[in-house]
């Protein structure tokens, strides 16, 4: 499964790129306005560091704002997708781009019906958002593992980005529902590596091992 980062600090992105372990990064509005950067200087950063698709995300709300939106944003950068979102106006802007053959993830998806839509429209990424379903009682896993299913059936190309992710439990999850692609936020990464059985094993290994030198000396 790739991992992409759903983040837009400079810092948080290089720490998990130098790692080798980073296959893209999603932004969107929210994203961007809490680095309180020049969007375009941003998005262009990040399109240098990373060698994967970075979305950054449209903000009319008309078939034809987005359109001219989205080929000013993919000029960008030769990595940019565009973010599109899931509303009537988005579909048919989709519908457009796609066959301009400008990249697109629809996000703000919330049910598979909705996902079925964005893949027939030619969505390169369809994203439904795990943590604000979980936050309203429903299931964001149930739904990835619906679009996993639909997109078996049909052999739709599309690619499934789990987002709103919250915790390593979703990002396992996901993994194990045969998800694409799980974009996690910055600060959640780290999270993925860390331990603390990891760090006890570890302290516990240098105690013995300082021990045994020391026996070894006499
Ligand atoms: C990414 O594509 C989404 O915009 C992001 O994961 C939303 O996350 P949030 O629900 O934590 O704001």
């Amino acid at each position: 499964m790739k991992i992409f980062a759903d983040t837009a600090n400079i810092d948080e992105i290089k720490r998990i790129n130098d790692l080798g372990l980073l296959d893209g990064v999603t932004t969107n509005p929210t994203i961007i306005a809490r680095e309180g950067k020049d969007w375009e200087t941003v998005e262009k950063e990040i399109c240098a560091i990373v060698d994967g698709p970075v979305s950054a995300e449209v903000t009319a709300d008309d078939t034809d704002g987005m359109v001219t939106q989205a080929r000013e944003l993919s000029k960008w950068a030769d990595n940019i997708v565009v973010k599109i979102p899931m509303t009537e106006a988005g579909l048919k802007a989709v519908n457009i781009l796609s066959k301009e053959g400008i990249k697109t993830n629809v996000t703000l998806v919330f049910s598979a019906a909705q996902g079925l839509l964005a893949a027939k429209a030619g969505a390169t990424y369809v994203s439904p958002f795990l943590g604000r379903l979980d936050d309203i009682g429903a299931s964001g896993l149930e739904l990835v593992e619906k679009l996993r299913q639909i997109f078996d059936i049909y052999g739709y190309q599309t690619e499934i980005i789990a987002a709103s992710i919250r915790h390593c439990q979703h990002v396992e999850q996901v993994a194990l529902a045969g998800c694409d692609i799980a974009t996690i936020p910055g600060h959640l990464i780290p999270k993925l590596w860390e331990h603390p059985l990891t760090d006890k094993g570890l302290a516990t290994f240098k105690k013995d091992w300082a021990e045994f030198e020391q026996l070894q000396k006499k």
